[in-house]
């Protein structure tokens, strides 16, 4: 199950997503926003954050204007690991080497054709281990 949210300024890029989600047959649950009326990103981002660290969702996608701020949202959350990515590269390197558990996009930021590669690389690569477990496993003991 995938947890997706998003504000206002992500909700356009959301919506595409979700028919990406449809049509390759992945289970999602969708955290709002559920228009382009003003809100407010931390509310999305925790709302996701909580249903991925809590075991309930797999994995996360979250939408705003930059993919910034929902991000610094769903960080707040322990065991998250949310990362903002705008190409394909980073997006596979953070499930590679950082184990992602949430990406964030910029509706404002990509069009939907390459937000469709980022989602599509980022949700097929798995987490290498080795090396990056301990790295990985040093950011929960960093003391908030
Ligand atoms: C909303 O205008 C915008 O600030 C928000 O979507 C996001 O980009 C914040 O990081």
């Amino acid at each position: 199950m995938i947890a997706i949210g998003c504000d206002h300024g992500g909700f356009a890029l959301k919506q595409e997503i979700i028919s990406y989600l449809q049509q390759n047959g992945y289970e999602y649950q969708d955290f709002g926003t559920y228009d382009v009326e003003s809100c407010d990103y931390p509310a999305y981002g925790e709302k996701v954050a909580r249903a991925v660290a809590s075991g309930a969702c797999e994995k996360g996608l979250l939408f705003c204007g930059t993919g910034v701020g929902i991000s610094l949202a769903a960080n707040r959350v322990k065991g998250i690991r949310a990362v903002v990515c705008s190409e394909p590269y980073s997006a596979e390197m953070s499930r590679r080497h950082n184990n992602a558990n949430v990406l964030c996009l910029g509706g404002r930021v990509v069009g939907p054709g390459l937000a469709e590669q980022i989602v599509d690389v980022w949700l097929h690569t798995e987490f290498e281990g080795g090396r990056h477990e301990r790295r990985v496993s040093l950011l929960d003991s960093i003391a908030p």
